[in-house]
């Protein structure tokens, strides 16, 4: 059986709490914490940066932290992310100048590399860096803010990625990012996601642990 593993994206949490919110998603039974970077500049969005990464991990939280930068460029930064305690660290081929050397540059600095591909971006950047990415994330809306509607044809680009991985025999996580709540969880590990970022859909529900587990109920079926 796949193991699954649900990211709730802090970025629709309460900022004043964070560290409250964090504590919360994971005992509702979150397994890893979504965080998103945006700069004003690759995104139409600033948010949060390296300092409160650092301060969640200073706040006691051990779960990995997968950290999704959205920021152009990206090299001096994911230095910032690997000192401030990172666990995954992705970032968009748009966004880098010499992706192997930003990939190499994860690495080397002991954290789990990723690429992000936009909804319109090809794969095919993927060709000759497979060995050296550990998650593939496609976004399934236009990244920048939470809250957005699913973008179908993602699941014919998730199809397309597991194809990918499964033929490279490596142990590449395929994440998703965007859109995705209870109703549509199912269909998108069917296309072959094994990794679920959800933002509104867990943050805005009255009850994180009860929409937690209504996933993990789509995702058994
Ligand atoms: C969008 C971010 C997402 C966002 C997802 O640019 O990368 O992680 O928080 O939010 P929802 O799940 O609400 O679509
Ligand atoms: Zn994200």
């Amino acid at each position: 059986m796949t193991d699954y593993l649900i990211a709730p994206s802090i970025l629709s949490a309460d900022f004043a709490r964070l560290g409250e919110e964090v504590d919360a998603v994971l005992a509702a039974g979150a397994d890893i914490v979504h965080f998103d970077v945006m700069d004003n500049h690759y995104v139409p969005n600033l948010t949060i940066g390296p300092m409160v990464c650092k301060a969640l991990r200073n706040y006691g939280i051990t779960a990995p932290i997968d950290a999704h930068l959205m920021v152009k460029p990206v090299d001096r930064i994911i230095g910032d992310f690997i000192e401030a305690g990172a666990t995954y660290i992705t970032f968009h081929p748009e966004a880098s100048e010499h992706i192997d050397r930003s990939l190499q540059l994860i690495r080397d600095g002991g954290c789990k590399s990723g690429l992000v591909f936009n909804p319109a971006t090809p794969l095919h950047v993927l060709e000759h860096v497979l060995d050296k990415v550990d998650m593939i994330l496609l976004m399934s809306v236009n990244p920048g803010f939470g809250g957005q509607k699913f973008i179908p044809g993602t699941l014919s680009k998730l199809r397309q990625a597991r194809q990918l991985i499964d033929a490279s025999g490596l142990p590449i996580r395929l994440e998703i990012d965007g859109g995705v709540g209870v109703a549509n969880i199912g269909e998108i590990a069917a296309a072959g996601a094994d990794t679920f970022v959800a933002g509104s859909a867990i943050f805005n529900s009255p009850d994180y642990k009860a929409t937690i587990d209504a996933m993990r109920l789509e995702l058994a079926k």
